[in-house]
């Protein structure tokens, strides 16, 4: 135990407050370690919808008809036909682009009234009448071109009732050639739900035959005005959570389920007419209209820095690159850091800075590959390639030329070898309350040699140990439950203490779309217009919102036990701040020997409920953290009510 001072006993005193038996704390004075900037931070990939149908702004599902066979029902996901229009996804002729070989082709009978397509976007859009929307798609006549100039009619109007909230009239010219309008949409009132579509019709008696669409485009104003940028909402809640740091893009959606389908940064950029997208790892297509470039111009905006993956030589499926043939897999992993970090000098600099931002992006982490378990070569053939060539081939290449990175290696079971000897691992544990009550204290005994260790991953997933990647019938939780993240917490704290060589540490996953669980429990829930923040978001923020600069060492809890505290000192305005998670069902009871006197009151933000409770879309607001001042003195005395995470800052006097 490397930070038990002396003062570092557990007491239990043995006078009665309240009636319960009082826990002593002593805190001491000399802090241990600086808490570093990065410690709470965000994990990201595409998962549940949480890129395409979330961050992502943009509303319209299968706007390019990406990476669809044509001719299929599937091809048409999210499109329907107007009036007796006949729509199929065709793999046109003369492709809108290379990357974008397939159109939705819209056959309009003669006599026809108002016909057209309509998409109902990701499981609904929100109608918001403060909102201007840019809409834009591209068309071209294939067979008879129309006499004239005709009119096209763009709306976003009510899935039943046909009300229309807001429309644009654009005009297609008589052209074979591909050709994009754009327009804006402003509704005049809000829907009363998200059962709304977008349209785009034309007026049958003006034209019957052949018209192809390609690339639609319905995109609300972007978090911070940024072009191709985030849905508000999300990147808001994001953003309250005080993050600092984002680890993109995955996880198992940087794998791909086969070699060729793994995410690659350079089908992520420039002009969306460029991006293919790729099937990804959980069950629907990527249109990476989310891209690197948008990826680092967010993180930027939000004060945040990168923690990057790169593809290291294994597809989920189970296929690893062999070592002879891995070199264009490295050059290409070398390109994308030289894509975020390179000077305008080198190709990848020169290429960013085309796409307007010459400076070099932050880029102190990368990570090599995603969950090679080293010692676990039963579940997948990844650990024994990655042990015996993939790691080292990488890292050698990469840190030879980026010596200033900080390379991650992907978690660890089991004191794994590996050469040559990582830096830094990510680590990643799903487990139940109990277990994240009892296992605060992992990284207390890690031996410092100089490693450090980013928990990247982490959640309650189950209050049943063999039921944590099961399913919902069988106790897999879909939203945080106030048991769960207060038990989170416990783990947090461990991270706290031990902030000397745990650097980072980001709950996973981060976001899910309420309609589409491919994994639950996510800090954030979503639909189309409304975000729900879970008990697990509070407990993050909390701690992310109330970090400190300094850890102080103080009497270690009794991990049999259900309460437990971590002390920290802030420099500005200079302060204590004491968390304290009871993951018990009665009230306890402590005493703070603070090291030094305090000023009289302090503030205390509490999050405290039942142990099902969970923030849902019925009951988004159920429980949330409630702040108030609270009395204090050198010996501080505090009650924490049964299931709560309790956050007390006080001025030093
Ligand atoms: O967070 C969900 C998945 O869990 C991640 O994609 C993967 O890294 C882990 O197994």
């Amino acid at each position: 135990m490397l930070y038990v001072s002396a003062l570092s006993l557990l007491v239990i005193a043995s006078g009665p407050l309240l009636g319960h038996a009082q826990t002593i704390v002593a805190v001491n004075g000399t802090a241990s370690h600086p808490i570093p900037k990065t410690l709470w931070g965000l994990m990201y990939e595409d998962i549940s919808h949480s890129g395409d149908g979330g961050l992502y702004g943009e509303r319209l599902q299968n706007r390019a008809f990406q990476q669809v066979a044509p001719g299929t029902t599937q091809a048409l996901n999210s499109w329907s036909a107007i009036g007796g229009a006949l729509i199929e996804v065709v793999a046109d002729t003369i492709p809108l682009s290379s990357a974008l070989p397939n159109s939705l082709q819209v056959l309009i009978p003669e006599g026809a009234g108002e016909v057209g397509v309509e998409n109902s976007g990701y499981y609904g859009i929100e109608v918001n009448p403060a909102w201007t929307y840019n809409a834009s798609f591209f068309y071209r006549f294939p067979s008879i071109l129309p006499s004239g100039s005709i009119a096209a009619n763009i709306s976003l109007v009510g899935a039943e009732s046909r009300t229309t909230f807001a429309a644009s009239s654009v005009t297609l010219n008589p052209t074979a050639d591909w050709t994009q309008v754009t327009t804006s949409l402003t509704p005049n009132s809000s829907a009363s739900d998200i059962n709304n579509t977008f349209t785009v019709t034309l007026d049958g008696a003006a034209f019957s035959g052949v018209v192809n669409f390609g690339l639609f485009s319905l995109f609300p104003p972007a978090w911070m005005g940024q072009e191709n940028g985030m849905r508000e909402d999300i990147a808001q809640a994001l953003f309250e959570l005080k993050p600092s740091f984002f680890r993109f893009p995955g996880g198992n959606n940087l794998e791909g389920e086969s070699i060729a389908t793994r995410w690659q940064w350079n089908a992520t950029i420039g002009p969306l007419v460029n991006r293919p997208g790729r099937v990804g790892d959980w069950g629907y297509v990527n249109t990476d209209g989310l891209g690197i470039y948008e990826y680092l111009i967010w993180i930027e905006l939000m004060g945040m820095q990168p923690i990057m993956a790169v593809w290291s030589g294994y597809a989920l499926g189970g296929a690893s690159v062999p070592e002879a043939d891995l070199a264009p897999y490295i050059e290409q992993a070398r390109q994308q850091i030289e894509f975020v970090v390179g000077n305008t000098s080198t190709p990848g600099g020169a290429l960013r800075a085309s796409l307007g931002h010459s400076k070099p992006f932050i880029l102190n982490y990368v990570e090599i590959g995603n969950e090679a378990r080293f010692t676990c070569d039963f579940i997948s053939a990844a650990p024994s390639t990655y042990r015996s060539y993939r790691w080292a081939s990488f890292v050698d290449a990469l840190q030879n030329e980026y010596p200033s990175i900080r390379f991650i290696a992907t978690t660890r079971y089991n004191n794994p070898v590996l050469a040559p000897k990582p830096k830094s691992y990510d680590l990643h544990v799903y487990q139940t309350p109990t277990w994240f009550r009892q296992n605060g204290g992992y990284y207390d005994s890690v031996t410092r040699d100089g490693t450090t260790f980013f928990e990247g991953e982490y959640a309650t997933t189950s209050t049943n140990s063999s039921n944590l990647y099961g399913i919902p019938e069988q106790g897999r939780l879909i939203y945080p439950t106030v048991q769960a993240s207060v038990s989170e917490a416990v783990f947090m704290m461990g991270f706290e203490r031990n902030s000397d060589i745990v650097f980072a540490a980001s709950y996973a996953p981060l976001l899910g779309h309420v309609t589409e669980h491919q994994w639950t429990p996510n800090l954030l829930s979503f639909d189309s217009e409304q975000v729900i923040k879970s008990t697990s978001y509070w407990v993050q923020q909390m701690f992310s919102a109330n970090k400190g600069d300094w850890y102080l060492p103080s009497t270690l809890a009794n991990t049999a036990g259900t309460l437990f505290w971590s002390v920290v000192k802030q420099d500005t305005p200079l302060a204590f701040i004491l968390k304290i998670s009871n993951a018990g069902t009665a009230t306890a009871s402590l005493v703070f020997e603070l090291p030094s006197a305090v000023a009289s009151s302090g503030t205390l933000i509490q999050l405290q409920g039942s142990a099902t409770d969970s923030n849902t879309p019925d009951n988004p607001n159920l429980i949330v953290p409630v702040t108030s001042t609270i009395a204090a003195k050198q010996n501080l005395t505090f009650t924490a009510p049964a299931l709560s995470l309790s956050v007390i800052t006080v001025p030093l006097a």
